[in-house]
């Protein structure tokens, strides 16, 4: 039998105690269904910068592509400059392991309260495709007269056709699969970025043409934003660039219960993926066990399906829907009803 190889990237904050629940949870599925497994604990992030002014080794990315998937926790100190964690972790992981796909499942949960008024699990279930390697997202600009009066700063959204058709096929074939309405709508802006949305919009009717059994739609990202308040049950899977992903996922997360319930898939689908919870480290909850670790035990769900332990990563989200449905108060830190271990302990037990 396969042993699976995780590396386990707790990272800041929070980080490493969520990702402590979800390992709990692993080890209760992997007896339960009779899999193995070997977890790999690697110290990156602010700590570890701070110590050593490196983020992670030089040949990290190379012992990375050893494993089979990644679980993270969080990237995020307070006394480390905003940008290097992220660009020298996370988005060092997302681009060098070539992880083109953000997948982010927006799913309200029984027993979840959500600001959607009259609103339910029913209307709220959909999924954002984001692009994960492009867009504004490359760090492509320049500052011109950077300090004078006359300043100029420029972000530029890089695109290719390729790096935009693989995001579009994986879409159309996951709305496939997914086989729930079958439509898939891409949210742009093709009325104001007429480079980056003209390509966009004709490789998503390009590659439509070999899926009619999916049905396509179109709506501006600003428009997206008020049909995910106003009619959620209108969407079935969404995809779009990286930086209006990221945008509409924050949304997306406040409508299904916040970011103590939130996950995400950063996938290659050739290659080496990283699952992680979408909130961030949450420094000022650190080490209370309080924090929710439902979102990274989510994340692990989706890893599980990754590595193609499918009944497995039903099992963990069926536990998570009993448990919201049952004992869990909210899913806000320190109102959920029991400390964050105490949750960890209550999946496992639900397994
Ligand atoms: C996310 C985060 C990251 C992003 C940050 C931390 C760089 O907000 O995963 O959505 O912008 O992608
Ligand atoms: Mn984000």
């Amino acid at each position: 039998m396969k042993k699976h190889k995780i590396a386990v990237i707790g990272g800041d904050g929070t980080g490493p105690e969520v990702v402590a629940e979800g390992l709990k949870v692993l080890k209760a599925v992997s007896k339960k269904f009779g899999f193995e497994y070997e977890t790999t604990m690697l110290d990156w992030g602010g700590e570890r910068y701070m110590r050593t002014k490196e983020v992670i080794p030089a040949d990290g990315i190379e012992t990375l592509k050893k494993f089979d998937v990644i679980y993270l926790g969080a990237v995020g100190h307070p006394d480390v400059k905003p940008g290097i964690l992220e660009k020298g972790l996370l988005l060092k992981m997302r681009f060098d392991l070539k992880q083109y796909i953000n997948l982010r499942p927006v799913k309200l949960y029984p027993g979840v309260w959500t600001p959607l008024k009259d609103k339910g699990p029913d209307e709220i279930d959909y999924v954002v495709v984001r692009e994960n390697n492009e867009g504004l997202y490359t760090g492509m600009g320049e500052f011109r007269n950077k300090g004078a009066k006359d300043e100029v700063a420029i972000q530029t959204s890089y695109n290719t056709r390729a790096g935009v058709e693989r995001c579009i096929r994986y879409a159309f074939d996951f709305t496939r699969k997914r086989n729930k309405r079958k439509q898939l709508t891409l949210c742009g802006k093709t009325n104001v970025l007429t480079y980056a949305w003209d390509l966009w919009e004709r490789t998503f009717y390009e590659v439509a043409e070999e899926y009619p059994d999916v049905k396509t739609d179109y709506a501006h990202v600003d428009a997206t934003c008020m049909w995910m308040v106003k009619n959620p049950e209108w969407f079935d899977v969404i995809v779009t660039d990286n930086m209006f992903g990221d945008i509409i996922t924050d949304l997306a997360a406040m409508t299904q219960g916040g970011m103590g319930i939130a996950a995400g898939g950063n996938i290659n689908p050739e290659g080496v993926s990283m699952f992680e919870p979408i909130g961030g480290s949450a420094p000022k909850y650190t080490g209370k066990n309080v924090i929710n670790p439902l979102a990274a035990i989510c994340a692990l769900g989706m890893l599980l399906s990754n590595i193609g332990e499918e009944e497995a990563a039903n099992a963990v989200e069926k536990a998570v829907m009993a448990a919201t449905a049952g004992k869990i108060k909210s899913m806000s830190a320190g109102k959920m009803g029991m400390g964050t271990s105490e949750v960890g302990d209550y999946i496992a037990s639900l397994i």
